[in-house]
């Protein structure tokens, strides 16, 4: 098995139904390529851009996803929308853990170990999100905030199962501030991960996605892309105007 090259847009709570329609007059040359486009829209827009991708035939090359989900099957929680309910709409990826979610959303590891299990569990791919606060870089703390984001995930669902997952490190900094960590230190951090998942299986340290997201654009994807241990990126702002994740995505080809 080879790693998956993954390119996925994060609209966070952004877009409206003319995006949906711009983004795919905007995608519609892309070619069929090694890439694993995914967009992930808010809930309101699945459907519609599942539907819309299909009737345009881009349905081999342009996924979506959802950014969030419940790790309850279903019941008594307002508001939530169940792995089920992706599920019914063919929507097979979810981002899970992203560092809204924990800040804003109170969202701990444990919590989001329990909806990795519950997307897994529906046949889903979770995108696991990872990344420290630019105080815990700076005290040094990287690591085992790293360690204490995956172990519970792996912990949950066993290191076997962990193949199944896409992960997308984040650092926190980085995320909407212009300031992407340099080709450098993402390659550094990613390369920790891999070992990290490595002490624990090597097949699966080899085998899974890790994708780097914050600030990626246009004029920076390449040299990421060139790292050998990011297999892709987590793309918000980019990923708004369809010709900057158009390139994007033509920059993490032949990876
Ligand atoms: P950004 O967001 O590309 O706007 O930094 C990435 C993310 O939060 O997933």
């Amino acid at each position: 098995m080879t790693r998956r090259v993954i390119v996925a847009a994060n609209w966070k709570m952004n877009g409206d139904l003319a995006l949906v329609d711009s983004m795919l007059l905007g995608l519609k040359d892309l070619e069929s390529s090694n890439v694993e486009v995914i967009i992930c829209p808010s809930f309101p827009y699945l459907s519609e851009l599942n539907q819309k991708i299909k009737a345009a035939n881009l349905n081999e090359i342009i996924h979506v996803g959802a950014q969030t989900v419940s790790k309850f099957f279903d019941g008594a929680h307002t508001g939530e929308v169940s792995t089920n309910m992706l599920n019914d709409l063919s929507i097979k990826y979810v981002i899970v853990g992203h560092s809204e979610r924990r800040s804003v959303y109170n969202e701990t590891s444990e919590q989001v170990a329990s909806k990795v299990h519950a997307v897994l569990k529906a046949g889903l791919s979770p995108i696991l999100c990872i990344g420290e606060t630019e105080e815990e870089r700076s005290s040094g703390k990287i690591e085992s905030v790293l360690m204490s984001q995956i172990q519970p995930v792996i912990d949950e669902i066993g290191i076997k199962n962990f193949s199944d997952v896409i992960i997308s490190y984040e650092p926190v900094w980085a995320i909407g501030t212009g300031n992407p960590a340099s080709s450098a230190m993402a390659q550094e951090t990613h390369y920790f991960i891999r070992q990290l998942i490595a002490k624990q299986c090597d097949q699966v340290a080899a085998n899974i996605s890790l994708l780097y997201g914050g600030s990626v654009n246009a004029a920076n994807c390449e040299e990421l892309f060139a790292q050998p241990d990011i297999d892709g990126g987590l793309i918000g702002g980019a990923s708004l105007q369809a010709e900057q994740f158009k390139i994007i995505c033509s920059a993490a080809k032949g990876k």
